[in-house]
Formats: structure tokens, C-alpha cells, sequence
């Protein structure tokens, strides 16, 4: 191949090396991955244990992604029963950035690695130490941020991932869902 031909082959890959780099979201492990793709397609963070309360699960190795049948890519995923939300509302929208969430209300008796008496906590990607998040280094495929918070005793649960930080904020983890995630909570909002 003449000089000219490897200089323009060059080109192009440090070119298509930036697009990359542009478009990029963050990535993880299947089992450190939350997805939003629809009201029946999704992967949540939960305890990894039986029987574990949100706040206990948040350590080193206890939390785990689990995702519902239509949207299970890996066996390292634990499996989310299809009846798990009692009432869900896909929402997508544009805040400081785009963002898409589920909101409603869970059944906590369906999945067993959940306390139903447990009044619930946070996950998310960038808070717990370091601002790593919790799970550390978890992300939400094809947005910078996410945040969680389960609440097995309201029993409601809500998930969100925006492009921009301030549409997920982590300082109000004590609050429960509609506070830090606006949207339809049905009855148990
Ligand atoms: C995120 O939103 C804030 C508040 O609207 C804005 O000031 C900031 O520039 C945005 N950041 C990015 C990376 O777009």
C-alpha cells in the first residue's frame, strides 16, 4: 500500500477514535449495569443476600443487578419476576439533560433478596465513597448517571438515568422517591 494510503487510513481511525470518545457512556460489568429500555424491559440494583435491607446490602459485594426477563443479557444477573412492579410508569424526558425512569409501585413478597418491612435506600453511580456510587464503579447503560431508591415497605420503588447530574440528585436519599424522582407513584405515592 503506497505511503499516501496508510496516511489516509491514519486519519480515519484517529477520527473514528474521537467519535468514540464523544459518544461514549460509561460501561460496567452486566452485574454493575441498571438499563431503562421500557416499562418491562429493566435492570435494578438489589441486595445480593435474602432477606436484606437496602441500607445493609450497601457494601462491597452485597448489591447486584437484576433484571427482568426481557432484558437479562448475562448470567451474572439475578432474575426480576415479572409481576415485581405492581404498577409501573415509563417517562422519558428533558431536563438539564434527556432522562428516562420508572416509577410505581413493587411487590416485595415477589422477590426474596428484599425485607418488605424495610423502609428502603439509595443506589446510585456517583455517590457512597469517593462519589464512585453504590454499587462502586455501577452505571446505567447509555446515560453518565443514575439514581435508585427502593422502598420495600411504601412498597414503591423508582429508578432514573440522565445525561446530567443535576437530574439525579443523590443529597436527598432520606426523602423517598417522588422527592428525588418526580413522576406517577399510583397509590402508594
Ligand atoms: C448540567 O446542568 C447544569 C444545571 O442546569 C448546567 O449548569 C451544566 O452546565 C450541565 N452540565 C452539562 C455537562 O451539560
Amino acid at each position: 500500500m503506497p505511503a499516501s494510503g496508510l496516511r489516509l487510513l491514519l486519519a480515519i481511525a484517529i477520527n473514528l477514535s474521537g467519535v468514540f470518545t464523544v459518544l461514549a457512556t460509561p460501561s460496567a460489568a452486566p452485574d454493575n449495569t441498571v438499563v431503562i429500555n421500557s416499562a418491562t424491559s429493566y435492570c435494578m440494583i438489589m441486595p445480593r443476600t435474602l432477606h436484606t435491607n437496602i441500607g445493609d446490602s450497601e457494601h462491597p459485594g452485597g448489591m447486584q443487578s437484576c433484571c427482568s426477563s426481557a432484558a437479562q443479557t448475562d448470567p451474572s444477573q439475578c432474575s426480576l419476576p415479572d409481576n415485581f412492579w405492581r404498577d409501573v410508569d415509563y417517562r422519558t424526558g428533558t431536563g438539564s439533560g434527556k432522562y428516562v425512569q420508572l416509577t410505581g409501585c413493587i411487590r416485595p413478597e415477589t422477590l426474596n433478596r428484599l425485607n418488605p418491612k424495610d423502609s428502603g435506600g439509595q443506589y446510585d453511580s456517583s455517590g457512597g465513597a469517593g462519589g464512585r456510587g453504590n454499587p462502586a464503579g455501577s452505571v446505567c447503560k447509555g446515560y453518565n448517571h443514575y439514581v435508585e431508591l427502593v422502598e420495600p415497605a411504601g412498597p414503591r420503588a423508582c429508578i432514573r438515568c440522565c445525561e446530567n447530574t443535576s437530574d439525579c440528585p443523590l443529597n436527598k436519599d432520606t426523602a423517598g422517591c417522588p422527592q428525588v424522582i418526580p413522576g406517577n407513584y399510583f397509590n402508594c405515592g
